[in-house]
């Protein structure tokens, strides 16, 4: 058993693709298969005691992708949304999700919504990160910060960490501890670049719809040795 658990878990669910390529079937059957993951991971999470399980869903970038895959990852979405937020008020897990969300479907973002709404009083988390871009939310952030000195509401000195920091999307959540991406990149593909700053990142060849309670004891034993300085020193 690991001694130090992250208290805040992100995913770069990578792979979905390839999986279903290996098998001859469709991308989008790897895309519900990393559905299938994600619940399974989202109880292990639980199990071991992290409070907040943050999963890369759609990136801003991935718009670009044949618009049948998009059509069908939006409507794999709404389907999620549809078929667990009973699942997730039973087991006690506030949803959210971070991104663009007038980049959505206008029925997606309201569901969406909804489901905030029912589940806001929790404290386990799942955070889905949906047309969702490091680069992009800082810009958000940066607009916010613009108006609201073109408003004459702050200056130019009151700038800090704290003030971009509170303008990202969910601005209450924590800094990531550990970083998992699957599918043998090793890259953070614009996944929470302002947040990222200290995490500890962990990386396996497992494809994302496979990924097993090994694959995650195994990152969790790797955190479990990793000496977060952050800057200090023993
Ligand atoms: C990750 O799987 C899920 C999304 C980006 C939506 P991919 O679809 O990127 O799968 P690969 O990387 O092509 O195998
Ligand atoms: C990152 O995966 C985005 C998600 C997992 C949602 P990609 O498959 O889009 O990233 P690249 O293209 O390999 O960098
Ligand atoms: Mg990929």
């Amino acid at each position: 058993m690991t001694t130090k658990i992250p208290n805040h878990v992100a995913v770069i669910m990578d792979g979905n693709g390839r999986w279903a390529l290996a098998r001859g079937k469709k991308r989008l059957a790897g895309h519900r298969a990393g559905v299938d993951a994600l619940e399974r991971m989202l109880g292990w999470c639980r199990d071991a005691g992290v409070k907040i399980l943050t999963v890369y869903a759609f990136s801003t970038e991935n718009w670009r992708r044949p618009a049948e895959e998009v059509n069908g990852l939006m409507k794999l979405f709404s389907t999620f949304i549809r078929l667990k937020t009973r699942k997730l008020m039973r087991e006690g897990v506030r949803f959210r999700v971070i991104g663009r969300r007038s980049d959505l479907p206008p029925a997606l973002a309201a569901s969406i919504a909804r489901v905030e709404e029912k589940t806001a009083s929790f404290e386990q988390q799942l955070v889905l990160a949906v047309s969702y871009g490091g680069r992009a939310e800082i810009v958000d952030a940066a607009r916010k910060l613009v108006a609201e000195a073109a408003a004459g509401q702050i200056r130019p000195e009151d700038v800090d960490e704290a003030l971009v920091g509170n303008r990202l999307y969910a601005p209450d959540l924590p800094d990531p501890d550990l970083i998992i991406r699957t599918s043998g990149e090793q890259r953070i593909s614009n996944f929470l670049l302002w947040e990222c700053a200290y995490s500890e990142f962990y990386f396996t060849d497992t494809l994302w719809p496979d990924f097993s309670r090994e694959d995650f004891d195994a990152a969790l034993a790797a955190y479990a040795t990793r000496d977060r300085r952050k800057g200090g020193h023993a």
